[in-house]
């Protein structure tokens, strides 16, 4: 197999420009299942945004494996960027980070992404509600942080689910904004395992529950404020139709998914063949080269783009992480999932490489 380039296109990037590595500085014990890994800063630097995440290309067991971790630390107040990694039963890297990495470990990682990004504005008077479970507190850890650092005037509640008191990731941390914001941050806790003389919300959050903590929180105002969700699709779903009974504008919920319910299903099926049975050829651009990519009926864009090793980005393959965007230049294409991405972003003519193939010719695709 080879790729083909087409051409050269002055003024791209270099899929360099993509790849760093990262050293640990520090590995920090959160919970039983969780750990931090703090990073040292590199010497060229490393810009990012609340919110967004790293995808970590680890070499484990022969092969080059890549995850997603967003990170939970803030650009606004940590001097180190982190990521914190809960266990997955059986889970390969999750459990290969919380067992083996220690400091002065060093692995490549792309350069954060992600849209899960609030717009930040010192001017900003919002009030943000944050959803999280479990380890869906990384990215609203980072986002917590950086609204109250730098919006004086908004304040912030989050709503946490977990197990238990002792599954609670980032606990002291949490308690101690709130000692150093009050006022302006607050947080209700919900633990599905309850023991002892806990007075709090216990069970799972169903949408009764979510309703009346919402009206707690924001009386008759439940749609002026800006929410972000992160857990387990069902979690999420929950709490996005109550959002919705409420009338609260889609604009105003942001989501972000770690894992598709159906994911490994999805892997084991491969993608349907669309309109007809043929192969197409799609041309991509990618850091200022264009390649010319012959996509069977049955693949991915993605996977006929790696099958040609081109140095397309990538993680999740299963439309949850967006790493492999795409802006739709030319042509149609059909894509199987397009809940990764925003109205806005599928306004604006992207795709995700991964669930997406083309339905004829003459497709043309800017990659970023
Ligand atoms: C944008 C993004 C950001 C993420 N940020 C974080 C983060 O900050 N912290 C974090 O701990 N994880 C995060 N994840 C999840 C992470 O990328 C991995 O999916 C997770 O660590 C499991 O990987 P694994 O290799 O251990 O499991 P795998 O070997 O991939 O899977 C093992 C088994 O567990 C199932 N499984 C995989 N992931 C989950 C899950 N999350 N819940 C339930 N079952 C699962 C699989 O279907 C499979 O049966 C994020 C994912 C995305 C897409
Ligand atoms: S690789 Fe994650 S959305 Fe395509």
């Amino acid at each position: 197999m080879f790729k083909f380039l087409k051409k050269k296109i002055k003024g791209g990037g270099s899929s360099s420009d993509r790849y760093l590595k990262l050293k640990i500085k520090e590995v920090r014990k959160e919970t039983e299942d969780t750990n931090t890994l703090i990073f040292e800063q590199p010497e060229q630097g490393f810009t990012y945004l609340p919110g967004q995440f790293l995808t970590l290309i680890l070499p484990i067991q022969n092969e080059k494996i890549r995850r997603s971790y967003s990170l939970c630390t803030s650009p606004h107040t940590d001097a180190c960027p982190s990521i914190t990694v809960k266990r997955v039963n059986t889970g390969l890297v999750s459990n290969y980070l919380n067992d083996h990495m220690k400091p002065g470990d060093e692995f490549e990682v792309m350069t954060a992404a992600g849209h899960f990004v609030p717009e930040l504005n010192p001017e900003n008077k919002k009030k943000y509600v944050f959803f999280a479970a479990g380890s869906g507190i990384t990215p609203i850890m980072s986002i917590i942080k950086s609204v109250l650092a730098v919006e004086q005037q908004s304040s912030i509640h989050l709503v946490y689910q977990n197990r238990s008191e002792s599954a609670v990731i980032f606990k002291e941390e949490l308690r101690r904004l709130k000692e150093a914001y009050p006022g302006r941050f607050d947080q209700i806790d919900v633990l599905s395992q309850a023991q002892g003389d806990w007075q709090g919300y216990s069970g799972r959050l169903d949408g009764a529950m979510t309703s009346d903590i919402l009206m707690d929180i924001a009386g008759n105002k439940v749609n002026g404020s800006e929410y972000y969700l992160c857990g387990p699709a069902a979690f999420m779903q929950t709490v996005y139709d109550v959002l919705m009974d409420f009338d609260v504008p889609a604009r105003q919920v942001h989501k972000e998914s770690f894992f598709a319910d159906n994911a490994a299903a999805r892997k084991e099926t491969p993608l349907e063949a669309g309109t007809g049975d043929e192969a197409h050829l799609v041309h991509i651009i990618l850091d200022g080269e264009e390649f010319e990519v012959n996509v069977p009926a049955n693949k991915s864009i993605l996977e006929a783009a790696l099958d040609q090793h081109i140095d397309m980005p990538f993680s999740c393959q299963s439309g949850l992480c967006t790493a492999c965007r795409g802006k739709l230049l030319e042509g149609d294409v059909e894509m199987s999932d397009d809940d990764g991405l925003s109205q806005e972003e599928l306004r604006q003519g992207y795709i995700l490489n991964c669930v997406s193939k083309p339905t004829g010719p003459g497709v043309k695709i800017e990659i970023g």
